[in-house]
């Protein structure tokens, strides 16, 4: 089992690059299933999502070739439209294939994704709209079996503004015939670059970013080359890395349009920042200030940089309210981080964080891949040794993570207690 061996209370400061985004990349890899021929991406992130979405495109018939600074992917042998159950259950956000194979082949087979560490994750959405958009849906013991003939451009409303189901339905829709108008669309802007993508492939997309976006269908698609924008949640995290433990730090290849949210707030916390184009400077004061967050679909502040903002605030002057809009399970971390020091109690959706003088390194457990860099983030600033187990949650979406720390100054070593004497 992999762990993280973290000696906190060193000073940080210096430069980190930040890969590409994790949730744009893994719509985008689905979407080469559409065109049914080469698609060469740059800027993928090398983390464990990534790699998994690739084995299910081999599963499904797929080539997956990776180079230096890029990966080329072949989808035009695919004969196989159904998601390995045990790759379902290990990654849910899989779903995001049954989409381009309906959308490309009309019909695709998948296990419920299940829930996983911060909500049931239901997919109701996802296949309400499938629905309406005239494709056959056959539940039988966890198995989910979606066939049409054909897919007609419908208008569709959704309850929520569902980041998947958006994705989805866009994906379904790109070869359709007639158009498709999706209201109360979801807005985060890996759906603009989703977007992005499928238009250089030869789609007709429009109004990705808002809340209303159109899809005429298109005959063909063709051959293309794409650059995946960079990581949000990644830039929010490192930001939050400096702020947390008083130092300053350099974030680059970034976005700050993307993150508006998380810059506020962390100059509201009394942090200095300075953008300058792809570049983020943050300088911290020595101590944060008590600040509150509430959750919201994009763009309000993100459900993902909940837990981590949460744990910076653990060492604020003052008591913060963090409310959870999003996700119905996503405080798990507060445990560990309790084990750590912090003040917190958990009352339904809202989590009162009275900030403390210290945190003190302890064994703990990475909870889900955000609340795991929760606990990251407090290990940096605690003092003493943190011992975290089940760190696989934080591989998941962070590519090199414990290289970009270490090169900000922060005293964190990978081992394998497997292999420990
Ligand atoms: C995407 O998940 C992201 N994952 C999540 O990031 C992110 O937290 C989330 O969007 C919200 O921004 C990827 O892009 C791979 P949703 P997704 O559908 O699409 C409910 C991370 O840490 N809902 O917008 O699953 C759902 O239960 C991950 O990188 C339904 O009720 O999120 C949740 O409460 C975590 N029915 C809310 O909507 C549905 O059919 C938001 O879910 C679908 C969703």
């Amino acid at each position: 089992m992999l762990e993280y061996i973290i000696k906190g209370s060193k000073k940080i400061q210096g430069e980190v690059n930040i890969s590409g985004s994790k949730n744009s990349a893994l719509p985008i890899i689905a979407a080469t299933i559409l065109n049914a021929g080469k698609t060469t991406l740059y800027n993928v992130p090398n983390i464990h999502d990534t790699k998994m979405m690739f084995e299910i495109l081999n599963k499904l018939g797929g080539k997956v070739n990776k180079k230096a600074n890029k990966i080329i992917i072949d989808t035009s042998n695919i004969d196989k439209y159904e998601i390995p159950e045990e790759l379902m259950r290990q990654m849910r956000s899989s779903v995001i294939f049954a989409g381009s194979l309906i959308g490309k082949y009309k019909k695709a087979i998948f296990s419920y994704p299940g829930g996983c560490d911060i909500g049931t994750r239901p997919i109701d959405l996802h296949l309400k709209s499938f629905e309406k958009l005239g494709i056959n849906i056959t539940k039988n013991y966890g198995n989910i079996t979606c066939n049409c003939d054909k897919i007609i451009g419908e208008k569709i409303n959704l309850d929520f503004p569902s980041v998947g189901a958006t994705e989805n339905i866009i994906l379904a829709a790109i070869l359709a015939e007639g158009t498709t108008k999706i209201e109360n669309a979801a807005r985060e802007p890996e759906i603009v670059d989703l977007q992005n993508f499928l238009n250089k492939m030869g789609a007709n997309v429009k109004g990705a970013g808002t809340s209303q976006i159109i899809i005429e269908g298109v005959k063909k698609l063709k051959d293309v080359s794409y650059n995946i924008m960079p990581d949000r949640i990644e830039t929010g995290t490192f930001l939050c890395v400096a702020a947390m433990s008083g130092g300053e730090i350099i974030v680059k290849n970034t976005n700050s349009n993307h993150i508006i949210p998380v810059i506020d707030k962390l100059e509201e916390a009394g942090c200095k920042i300075d953008i300058q184009n792809s570049k983020i400077e943050l300088k911290a004061p020595k101590k944060l200030k008590a600040i509150n967050i509430k959750t919201m679909p994009y763009p309000g502040f993100p459900t993902d940089m909940q837990q981590i903002f949460a744990s910076m605030l653990t060492l604020a002057k003052g008591t913060s309210i963090v409310v959870e809009n999003i996700f119905e399970n996503r405080y798990k971390y507060t445990q560990e981080l309790i084990r750590m020091g912090a003040k917190i109690s958990i009352e339904g959706k809202t989590a009162i964080i009275k900030g403390t003088r210290r945190l003190y390194g302890a064994n703990v457990k990475a909870t889900d891949l955000r609340g795991g860099v929760a606990i990251v983030i407090a290990a940096i600033c605690a003092k003493g040794t943190t011992r975290i187990e089940n760190i696989e949650y934080i591989l998941r979406g962070y590519e090199k993570f414990e290289q970009k720390l270490q090169n900000i100054g922060v005293d964190i070593e990978l081992v394998n207690s497997k292999l420990e004497k």
